[in-house]
């Protein structure tokens, strides 16, 4: 009789033995594989410093410049030749532009952005137009009309997107109208004579 009660106890402590054991090979496997992940993530993590601009960044930062030039001059009473050729050549890199950007960076499941797009394309591409017919009356005010349309084409993605540039875009100039703040009229295509 206390033999076989030995024997049980015996069994009873080889039991638990084997339960703890197992519970401890549990516990370090977990371990293991959360320290593998932490590695992993960390690993992955990229190096802090300059943050990488995106491709469609760099393309956008060409087209400001551009835009820029004109923006620049639009103010003016009168265009020499040579701002003429500014304007030709800004609005021709615009439209170069916007075709890359219409063709690498789309976003079929945006259709506002992918219209907007084409608007910036329409709109650099009538204001290279303009500049073909430089001499007629009326073209300084069809070139100005134009940069402000192509204005409001890149004002009214980057607040469809939520994209907030001014305070890098203007430094220190907070207190002047920035572009896309004031609202401009749709252009009424009505075909009235250019001169009325
Ligand atoms: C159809 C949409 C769209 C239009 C039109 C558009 N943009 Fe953008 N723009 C973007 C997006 C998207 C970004 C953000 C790109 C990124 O950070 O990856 C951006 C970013 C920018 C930036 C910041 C780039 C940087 O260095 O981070 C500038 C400057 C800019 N746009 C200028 C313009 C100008 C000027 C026009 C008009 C002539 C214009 N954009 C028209 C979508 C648009």
């Amino acid at each position: 009789m206390d033999e076989s009660r030995v024997m049980n106890r015996l069994k009873v402590l080889h039991r638990r033995r084997l339960k703890r054991l197992t519970r401890n090979s549990i516990f370090a496997g977990l371990v293991a594989v959360i320290c593998l992940v932490a590695a992993h993530s960390f690993a992955e993590e990229k190096p802090k410093g300059e943050k990488e601009k995106s491709e469609l960044a760099k393309i956008m930062g060409e087209i400001d410049k551009s835009y820029k030039a004109v923006e620049q001059i639009s103010g003016y009473y009168k265009y020499s030749d040579n701002d003429w050729s500014v304007i030709a050549e800004a609005s021709a890199n615009i439209v170069h532009l916007a075709k890359v950007v219409i063709s690498k960076f789309p976003r079929p499941d945006d259709k506002k952005y992918q219209d907007l797009n084409k608007l910036m394309l329409i709109e650099a591409e009538k204001m290279l137009e303009v500049t073909s017919h430089k001499n007629e009356r009326g073209a300084l005010e069809d070139a100005q009309w134009q940069v402000r349309r192509l204005r409001q084409t890149c004002a009214v993605c980057h607040k469809h997107l939520g994209i907030h540039l001014y305070p890098q875009l203007y430094p220190g100039k907070k207190d002047e109208l920035q572009p896309g703040q004031e609202e401009i009229p749709a252009p009424k295509e009505t075909g009235a004579p250019k001169d009325w």
